[in-house]
């Protein structure tokens, strides 16, 4: 969120100020008057287009301070409601830029995206006027000294009465983008203040979850749980690799490529049974004991719109019976829990033994199925017929 990526600006030498952010209109006033003056009251969620979507307004008094917080708090703003908002003293902008480094995956390299038509406009300038976006690539072996600081700031035009500010400002955010090991830093907009002063009035920072646990214990204080999707949470703590989607058929696999098509054949069968879709990715990875199969069952069926369960596993190192005993213990664990039709794939490593325990369990709310398309298109009918008896 913008507070945060402010703190860590400010931690890296970054102009910007704090601020404060409450969760009441009652503390936006009292901020508002302590700060005393003009304030800006921010919506704080993990969108962009805040404020064109009523969520940054400006507040002459402490009252209207109060007014503002308390529409905006509670708001949505693309899917997401709005539960604090940030009080900072308003500062006009004369100018606004926008100024981010990011990962570009494609090209193995750093990427610098800077222009001096920012603001909230910048995706319309990028559209009618690319010229004036400017990308720069940045070599992560050579990094980002004052030299290429310098580089960047004439490529993209920053005018001279704020260009050596824009010098040490690049410097810094690329600190921050580097030290606090992020796939994205963004400043829109970079501000030019009365008096030519450049400060960062926005900021956005997305942090590499690989790098918190050893790199980064301190970015776990960033993590907000009620702004997290639950189920997402509830895995995380289980070390289970899931990513929420929007459809009915739950998924579980082994192996991250295997998954990813698991997903596109339940997408394709769906079709033809009313659009059902996958609602989730899960890869439990090599080891598919009982444990790792219930945690996965357990986060599934947690989700209320998953009406059928598609466990699709290829036996490799882990054999299909131990996943056949896995599934028969998350059975066992789960109980009553488990409410959800299941259809089960295996295939591979110890097959024949694997499909013997299945059917040998005779469980009512297991099917067996040989192929993946057969199983995808199964689990889909299932959904389907759950959607419409929901
Ligand atoms: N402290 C401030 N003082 C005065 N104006 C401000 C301040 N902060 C933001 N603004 C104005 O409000 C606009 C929108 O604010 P901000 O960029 O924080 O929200 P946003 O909607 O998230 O923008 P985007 O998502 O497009 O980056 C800014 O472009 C700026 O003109
Ligand atoms: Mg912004």
């Amino acid at each position: 969120m913008e507070y945060q990526a402010k703190e860590l600006f400010a931690k890296h030498g970054v102009t910007t100020t704090l601020g404060v952010v409450v969760e009441t209109a009652e503390a936006a006033k009292a901020a508002a008057e302590k700060l005393g003056g003009v304030t800006v009251i921010k919506a704080q969620v993990k969108a962009g287009g805040r404020g064109k979507a009523g969520g940054v307004k400006i507040a002459k008094t402490a009252d209207e301070a109060h007014q503002h917080a308390s529409n905006i708090l509670g708001m949505e703003i693309k899917g997401l409601t709005v539960n604090r908002v940030l009080v900072t003293p308003a500062t006009p902008p004369e100018e606004e830029y926008y100024f981010s480094f990011l990962l570009d995956r494609a090209n193995r390299r750093y990427l610098c995206i800077a222009s001096v038509e920012g603001g909230v406009e910048i995706e319309e300038v990028a559209k009618t006027n690319p010229d004036a976006v400017k990308q720069i690539p940045v070599d992560p072996g050579a990094g980002v000294d004052e030299a290429k600081a310098r580089e960047i700031a004439t490529e993209a035009k920053f005018p001279e009465p704020v260009f050596e500010q824009a010098v040490a400002m690049i410097e810094s955010l690329y600190k921050v983008f580097v030290e606090e090991d992020a796939t994205l830093v963004e400043v829109n907009p970079l501000a030019r203040l009365a008096g030519d002063k450049l400060e960062a009035l926005d900021g956005k920072v997305s942090l590499d979850d690989n790098a918190s646990e050893v790199r980064h214990p301190d970015h776990e204080g960033f993590v907000i749980r009620e702004e997290e999707d639950q189920l997402e949470a509830k895995a995380k703590d289980k070390g289970l690799n899931y990513v929420k989607l929007d459809g009915q058929v739950g998924i579980i696999g082994n192996g991250a490529g295997l998954v990813m098509s698991t997903l596109d054949v339940v997408a394709y069968a769906g079709e033809k049974h009313g659009g059902v879709k996958p609602a989730n990715f899960l890869d439990i990875g090599g080891g598919a004991n009982a444990q790792v199969m219930a945690d996965g069952l357990d986060v599934i069926l947690g989700d209320p719109q998953v009406k059928s369960v598609f466990v699709n596993v290829f036996g490799g190192i882990t054999a299909c019976d131990e996943v056949a005993n896995g599934i028969k213990g998350a059975l066992e664990i789960l109980g009553s829990d488990a409410t959800k039709p299941l259809v089960v794939r295996l295939d591979g490593n110890n097959v024949a033994q694997g499909r013997a325990i299945l059917d040998e369990l005779n469980h009512p709310l297991v099917t067996q199925v040989d192929t993946m398309d057969g199983a995808a298109d199964k689990a889909a009918e299932l959904a389907n017929s759950g959607k419409q008896s929901a």
